[in-house]
């Protein structure tokens, strides 16, 4: 089979087009599904450039989301038959979507949403999963509850901010300046320069302390987020970056951190789907590119200033 791969380290360079020995076929709970579009998540590319070299065996296909039709399915599959239109996300240290075909249990797997591009449904699994798990079943977010989303034209921030605002939240957002507008279209009521702007001090002006912060910067917006959040709030962070960080104002404030790694679940997919069909929530799409083109995109996500997600389309190689 075909599939971008990298048998070294380093940037954008070293994905190139390579034929594979063709797959296994599925296990007893296991699909076969052809790969149709796949996107470009920061994990793709800190793997690519080597932050965890034990983690990925060379030669490497990565790809954190997939899109695509099941072709073949194990024995003990009760859900799923050839055919069916399916998104997942695999599993985050597996080979991945830029192949293909691609074998993955059925639990982690839903239908995609229905009437939607393969292209469009590829931006959704890794992003919409991780926002969904953060502010859902981390946070617990509840209706009239005040959210502050960061990064929130991301991959992650842009989903996250139109699910908390479809729950009925009160959502404050941080993005560059050039994104302000498009973070208000996409339903934050409050959206502050991360750049030009102190969000703590612009937070604590429109609020008297947020119920629930959703960080995905680390690092120093995780310590200052900590003087937002009101007392008996809750926090969610997604980003490991190193730092030296101080937990006596989250002491202070009775808060709750949640360090989260997102997990792999087919049933939250299958919520997300309901969110898109029911027009609640949409992918934001800043460009797709063909398979081939996998380097052009990682480029594109490393200059920075994108909105939403970089996508990968495999119906042509
Ligand atoms: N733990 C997990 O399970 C998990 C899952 C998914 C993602 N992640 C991590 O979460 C992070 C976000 O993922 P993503 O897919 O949303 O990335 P992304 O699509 O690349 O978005 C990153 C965004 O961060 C913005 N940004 C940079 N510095 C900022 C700051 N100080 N304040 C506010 N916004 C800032 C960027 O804006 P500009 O371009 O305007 O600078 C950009 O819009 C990544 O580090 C990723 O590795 C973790």
């Amino acid at each position: 089979m075909k599939a971008v791969i990298f048998d070294r380290f380093g940037g954008p360079e070293v994905l190139q087009v390579a034929t594979l020995p063709d797959i296994h076929p599925p296990g007893p709970t296991q699909l076969l599904v052809r790969v149709l579009a796949t996107s470009v998540n920061p994990l793709d590319i800190q793997k690519r450039r080597g932050d965890y070299p034990e983690a990925v065996p060379l030669p490497a296909v990565i790809g954190s989301d997939v899109s695509g039709v099941v072709t073949a399915v194990g024995e003990s599959v009760q859900s799923f038959r050839p055919g069916d239109e399916v998104y997942y996300t695999p599993p985050l240290f597996a080979p991945g979507g830029y192949a293909e075909h691609h074998v993955i249990e059925e639990t982690v797997v839903a239908r995609k949403p229905g009437g939607m591009s393969h292209t469009d449904s590829a931006a959704l699994p890794l992003a919409g999963g991780t926002a969904w798990e953060a502010l859902f079943e981390r946070a617990c977010l509840q209706p009239g509850e005040k959210v502050l989303v960061h990064a929130a034209a991301g991959g992650v921030g842009s989903l996250a901010v139109q699910m908390a605002k479809d729950a009925g939240a009160v959502v404050l957002a941080t993005c560059g300046g050039g994104n302000i507008e498009f973070v208000r279209s996409l339903g934050a009521d409050h959206v502050f320069d991360y750049r030009t702007c102190d969000f703590v001090r612009a937070v604590l002006d429109v609020t008297e302390g947020v119920d629930v912060v959703l960080d995905t910067v680390g690092g120093e917006t995780l310590a200052q987020s900590i003087e937002v959040v009101r007392a008996g709030g809750r926090m969610v962070s997604i980003v490991d970056t190193p730092y030296q960080l101080s937990l006596l104002p989250a002491y202070e404030r009775n808060l709750t951190i949640h360090l989260m790694f997102t997990t792999l679940n087919g049933n939250r997919l299958a919520r997300i789907r309901e969110m898109v069909e029911r027009q609640s929530i949409r992918p934001v799409i800043h460009a797709v590119f063909p398979i081939r083109q996998a380097g052009e995109a990682h480029r594109l996500i490393e200059a920075g200033g994108i909105r939403g997600k970089v996508v990968l389309d495999l119906s042509q190689w």
